[in-house]
C-alpha cells in the first residue's frame, strides 16, 4: 500500500503547513496588534485585552513608553484616590476632572477604581480621556464638577495662579472638593494658596509620600457662597477698620531674621553696608509660588544703579518671579533713565503722608560730592517749615503714600519694600500703621537717618536730629508688629 500511504503524507504534510501559516498570520496578527495599535478595541477589529489593560497601553503608547514609570505613576494615584474615597471627598458618582495632567495617568487611576465620569485637561490632547484645555481657562460651564484635581505640583508651575484657582472656583460645584498636590511646604506658602482660594474653604492639608519625595496634599471645599476675609481660617491679615495685625505664622518667621545691630556702630560706613550679608530674606525662607504679584516698590530710588540695578536685580532672590517695579523718586535728574528701563515704573513724585506741595532739597553742589554710589542727597520739607530752611529748593509734589498702596496691591500680593527717604521714614513708617497699610508688605529694607558718627571727622553728623536709638525703636516696633524690616544701609 505504498501509493495510498504515500497520498496520506503529502496530504497530512500539506495539511501542516496550511496549519502552521494559518498560525504565523495569527501570531503576526497578534504582533500587529500588540506592539502597533494597542488599542484596537475601539476600531471594530478583534481585542485581545479588557477595556483597563488597554487603556494603560494607550496611554502609555501616547507618552512614547516608560510603562515602568507609568504604572509606578498610575499605582501612586490610585492609592491616593483609594484614601480619598474612604474619607469621603470622592466617590464613583463624582464627576471628576484632573487639571493639566502631564501623563494622564491620574485620569486612568481614576477609571480604574471606577469613578466613571472622569477626564482630565491638558494643553496636548491625549484622546479619548485627556481633552484639549488650560487650567487658566477651564473649557467648562460653571458649577460642572463635584472633585478637581491637579497633581504634578501643576499649580506651583503656573504663571498664573490666581487665574488658575478662579477658574476652579468656577468649574466646582457647591460642596465640590478640589485636591492639589504641591512641593511647597512652608505655613507661609500654604496660606498664600489659600488666599487665592476665595470661595474655598480649607478641609485638610497633610503630606504624603510622592514618587520621589514627600509632597504636601491639600484639600479645599468650595462653599456655597463667596467668603469674606477671615472667615476663610487662613486670612493673612484682619483688617477691621484700619486697624491690622500680622497672623502668627507670618510673626514666626521674624525669629528667623538676622538679629538687629544693637550697639550704635562708630564706623556705620562700614557696619551698616556689611549687614547686608547677615541678611535673611524671605524668599530664601518660604515659597512666594502661589502669591498673586510680585511687586517690589523702592521708595527713594535715586538712579536706577543705585538699589534696582544694582542690588534688588542683582542679588535679591525672587525664585524666578517676575517682579513688577516701582521706581518713586521726586528727584528730576533721575527720571530720565527710568524711560528706558523696562518693567519699572517710575512716580515721579515724593511719598508722604499726605497729597500736597513739599519744597525739596536739591544738594546735588559738586563741591559736598554726595556721590557715594551716585546716590545725591535730598530733603522732604514741608510747605511751613520751608522758610527757615536756606538752600537749593525744589517745589515738588508729595502723595499719600499708604493711601496708594492699599490701592496699588492686595493681600494676596507678594510686596518688598525698599525705603530710603532722608529721614522722611519716621513720619512714613506711623502713617502706614496707622492706616493698616503696613500689613500689606511682606518685607521692608529701612535706612533709617540719624546723627551718625562720620568718617570724615570725630563728629556726629548734624543733619538729622534721630538718635540711633530711636532709629532702633522704629527697627524694634515694626518687628514687635510683625513687619519683617531689615536694617538698610
Ligand atoms: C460663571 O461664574 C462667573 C464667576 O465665577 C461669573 O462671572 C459668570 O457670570 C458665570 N456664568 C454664568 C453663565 O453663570
Ligand atoms: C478654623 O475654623 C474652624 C471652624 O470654622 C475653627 O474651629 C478653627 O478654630 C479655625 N482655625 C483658625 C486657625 O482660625
Ligand atoms: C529658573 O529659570 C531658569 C531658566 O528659565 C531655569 O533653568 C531654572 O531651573 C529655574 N529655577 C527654578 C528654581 O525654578
Ligand atoms: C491723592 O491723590 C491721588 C491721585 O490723584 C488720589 O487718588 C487720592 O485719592 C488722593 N488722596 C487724598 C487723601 O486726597
Amino acid at each position: 500500500m505504498e501509493p495510498p500511504a504515500g497520498k496520506t503524507n503529502l496530504l497530512s504534510n500539506i495539511l501542516v503547513r496550511v496549519l502552521s501559516f494559518g498560525v504565523l498570520v495569527f501570531l503576526a496578527r497578534f504582533a500587529y496588534v500588540v506592539t502597533t495599535r494597542g488599542n484596537s478595541c475601539d476600531s471594530g477589529d478583534f481585542c485581545f485585552f479588557s477595556s483597563s489593560s488597554s487603556l494603560r497601553l494607550r496611554t502609555s503608547t501616547v507618552h512614547g513608553g516608560g510603562r515602568g514609570g507609568d504604572s509606578r505613576l498610575r499605582n501612586f494615584y490610585s492609592s491616593v484616590f483609594q484614601d480619598l474615597i474612604a474619607e469621603g471627598y470622592l466617590s464613583p458618582h463624582s464627576k471628576s476632572l484632573c487639571i493639566e495632567t502631564l501623563t494622564g495617568q491620574d485620569v486612568v487611576a481614576l477609571k480604574e477604581i471606577g469613578i466613571a465620569d472622569s477626564l482630565g485637561i491638558s494643553p496636548k490632547t491625549l484622546p479619548p480621556l485627556v481633552i484639549s484645555g488650560r487650567a487658566i481657562r477651564q473649557p467648562f460651564d460653571n458649577n460642572t464638577f463635584d472633585f478637581e484635581f491637579s497633581g504634578d505640583a501643576g499649580l506651583d508651575r503656573s504663571p498664573q495662579p490666581a487665574q488658575f484657582a478662579s477658574e476652579v472656583s468656577r468649574t466646582l460645584k457647591p460642596g465640590g472638593f478640589f485636591v492639589v498636590h504641591t512641593a511647597s511646604k512652608d505655613v507661609y506658602s500654604l496660606n498664600s494658596l489659600l488666599d487665592l482660594f476665595n470661595s474655598c474653604r480649607l478641609i485638610r492639608s497633610r503630606d504624603i509620600d510622592g514618587l520621589d519625595s514627600s509632597i504636601r496634599e491639600v484639600v479645599l471645599m468650595k462653599e456655597k457662597q463667596i467668603l469674606g476675609h477671615g472667615e476663610r481660617n487662613q486670612s493673612l491679615y484682619r483688617n477691621s477698620g484700619n486697624k491690622c495685625s500680622v497672623p502668627g505664622y507670618k510673626r514666626e518667621l521674624i525669629q528667623n531674621a538676622e538679629p538687629l545691630i544693637l550697639e550704635e556702630p562708630l564706623k556705620p560706613w562700614i557696619t551698616l553696608k556689611r549687614n547686608i550679608k547677615n541678611i535673611r530674606y524671605l524668599p530664601s525662607m518660604v515659597d512666594i509660588s502661589f502669591k498673586h504679584r510680585q511687586v517690589y516698590i523702592d521708595v527713594g530710588a535715586r538712579s536706577y544703579g543705585s538699589s534696582i540695578g544694582s542690588w534688588f536685580r542683582k542679588q535679591y532672590p525672587k525664585q524666578n518671579k517676575t517682579f513688577e517695579i516701582y521706581a518713586i523718586e521726586a528727584d528730576k535728574a533721575f527720571h530720565e533713565e527710568f524711560r528706558t528701563k523696562k518693567r519699572i515704573t517710575l512716580l515721579p513724585y515724593a511719598a508722604w503722608v499726605r497729597n500736597e506741595t513739599l519744597f525739596f532739597e536739591i544738594s546735588r553742589e559738586p563741591s559736598k560730592k554726595h556721590e557715594e554710589k551716585g546716590r545725591g542727597m535730598g530733603r522732604i520739607q514741608a510747605v511751613q517749615s520751608s522758610s527757615n530752611f536756606v538752600g537749593d529748593l525744589d517745589k515738588i509734589q508729595g502723595f499719600d503714600f499708604a493711601n496708594w498702596l492699599k490701592n496699588t496691591v492686595s493681600d494676596r500680593d507678594f510686596v518688598v519694600v525698599k525705603m530710603d527717604v532722608e529721614g522722611t521714614e519716621f513720619h512714613l513708617i506711623p502713617r502706614l500703621v496707622e492706616t493698616g497699610a503696613i500689613c500689606l508688605i511682606d518685607e521692608m529694607f529701612i535706612e533709617c537717618h540719624y546723627n551718625r558718627w562720620q568718617r570724615c571727622c570725630p563728629e556726629r553728623s548734624s543733619k538729622y536730629q534721630k538718635t540711633y536709638t530711636q532709629c532702633l525703636n522704629l527697627f524694634s516696633s515694626l518687628r514687635d508688629s510683625g513687619v519683617l524690616v531689615h536694617q538698610w544701609w
